[in-house]
């Protein structure tokens, strides 16, 4: 008997997951031609799978409608500035500017980051405040200092009034522009922008010439004595142990960047006095300071272990990615390196893993070769996209 309904239940769930996906097949008007991508050595195609949602399908018809969007500077309310100003695919999709500039030469707080392998990152932005690559899409678009439009309807209402995007919009979403639609549509494209076979990648994958001596030197430093990899972490077994080869922990860390701010030990102090106000509404009031956006991670979290902490960032490509830190206030690779042997810049809250490393001039070229070749042959491939 036991047996007849554990059969049963398997015949209805076998036809519940066929019907789910003839539904999928005859739903919205989605171009249905499937996306085909073939991920770069180091990086698996299930770890990409993996990071695609299941309400937002990758088909060719959306990538397209993403990357016409990501270098449209009508995206922007004066027509200057498109996605791709200060994510430049020459670039490594960054801007070579210390901080971001947008509409009318508007100055932000922080350092464009790389958007190549950006779909790997658990939360978009420095400070993580962005849960996925569609809620990050948005954003852009009201920011003063960015695109610098009224209202996602004034976006809308622009981007409906020119025909070619009325006519995709339909084709890929079934209906008019949506901003949901803008959204989908542009993180579809940022999936494609993934970053992979370094000569690190073809060291790890056997080939021992991948790395000169110097570099490879510089691999067992970053792994040992210079510490690197405690936090910008490294593997890429992902199908046995679930972690990523991107270098970095996922997490938030204060490395002392944020006391670059003269008035940082001021602000941090205040933070710690607002966490203790459980309504949290001193965070919020805190969150409108002038140069709230220092206190990092903890304007989000309000853990006060997150005062002035950061993402970790991948290293990936990071030798096309200048200037450096979320501040920008490292200009050349060298001033990292600089930076880490000090342990970081002292202040409160800086992360316990940092201590200063003594590293001698060779050793640091050393490193800085390792940090070399984590950049990818495909990365220039990627630049001819537009
Ligand atoms: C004026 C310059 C500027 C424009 C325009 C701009 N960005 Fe950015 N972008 C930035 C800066 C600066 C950050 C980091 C901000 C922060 O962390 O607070 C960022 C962060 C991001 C991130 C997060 C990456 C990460 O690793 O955390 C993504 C994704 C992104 N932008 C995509 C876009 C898209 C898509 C558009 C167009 C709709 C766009 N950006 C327009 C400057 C810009
Ligand atoms: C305690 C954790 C930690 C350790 C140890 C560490 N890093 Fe970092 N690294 C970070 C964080 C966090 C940031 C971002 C800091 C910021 O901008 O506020 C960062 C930023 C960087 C950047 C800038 C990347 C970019 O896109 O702007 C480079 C390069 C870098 N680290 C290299 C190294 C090297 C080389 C070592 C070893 C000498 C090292 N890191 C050790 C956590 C760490």
């Amino acid at each position: 008997m036991k047996t007849v309904s554990v059969i049963k239940l398997a015949i209805i769930l076998m036809m519940a997951v066929w019907l789910s996906g003839l539904v999928r097949a005859s739903g919205p008007a989605e171009n249905l031609s499937s996306f085909q991508i073939q991920t770069p050595r180091g990086i698996s195609q299930d770890l990409w799978s993996y990071f695609i949602p299941s309400d937002n399908p990758m088909t060719a018809g959306k990538v397209e409608l993403g990357r016409l969007l990501f270098f449209d500077v009508r995206l922007s309310a004066d027509g200057t500035v498109s996605c791709a100003s200060c994510h430049d695919p020459k670039r490594a999709f960054t801007d070579g500017r210390t901080v971001a500039e947008g509409v009318a030469g508007r100055r932000g707080a922080r350092n464009s980051p790389t958007l190549l392998n950006a779909m790997f990152s658990n939360g978009q932005f420095w400070d993580g405040r962005a849960g996925s690559l569609e809620e990050q899409a948005k954003m852009p678009l009201t920011n003063a200092d960015e695109m610098g439009n009224p209202s996602f309807e004034a976006v809308v209402s622009r981007l409906s009034s020119i025909p070619e995007y009325a006519k995709q919009f339909r084709e890929v979403f079934g209906g008019p522009v949506t901003i949901g639609g803008f959204a989908k549509a542009v993180a579809a494209f940022e999936r494609t922008l993934i970053s992979g076979d370094s000569p690190v990648d073809r060291f790890v994958a056997g080939d021992i010439n991948a790395l000169s001596d110097s570099a490879r030197n510089g691999l067992t430093l970053f792994r040992g004595k210079a510490r690197c990899g405690v936090c910008h972490a490294f593997n890429q077994n992902f199908a046995a142990f679930a972690t990523f080869p991107f270098f970095t922990d996922g997490n938030y860390r204060n490395t002392g960047v944020a006391a670059n701010f003269g008035g940082f030990a001021e602000l941090a102090r205040k933070a710690l006095a607002a966490s203790r106000d459980e309504s949290g509404n001193s965070i919020l009031e805190l969150a409108r300071h002038e140069r709230a956006g220092e206190l990092g991670r903890f304007v989000i979290s309000g853990n006060t272990l997150d005062i002035g902490a950061f993402r970790t960032p991948s290293l990936r490509n990071v030798a096309l990615t200048a200037p450096y830190f979320h501040d920008g206030s490292a200009a050349t690779l060298q001033d990292v390196v600089r930076f880490y042997v000090k342990g970081g810049k002292e202040n409160l809250n800086r992360d316990w893993q940092l201590e200063p490393v003594p590293l001698d001039e060779a050793e640091q070229r050393d490193l800085i070769e390792f940090l070399k070749a984590l950049t990818s042959d495909d990365t220039h491939r990627l630049t001819d996209l537009r």
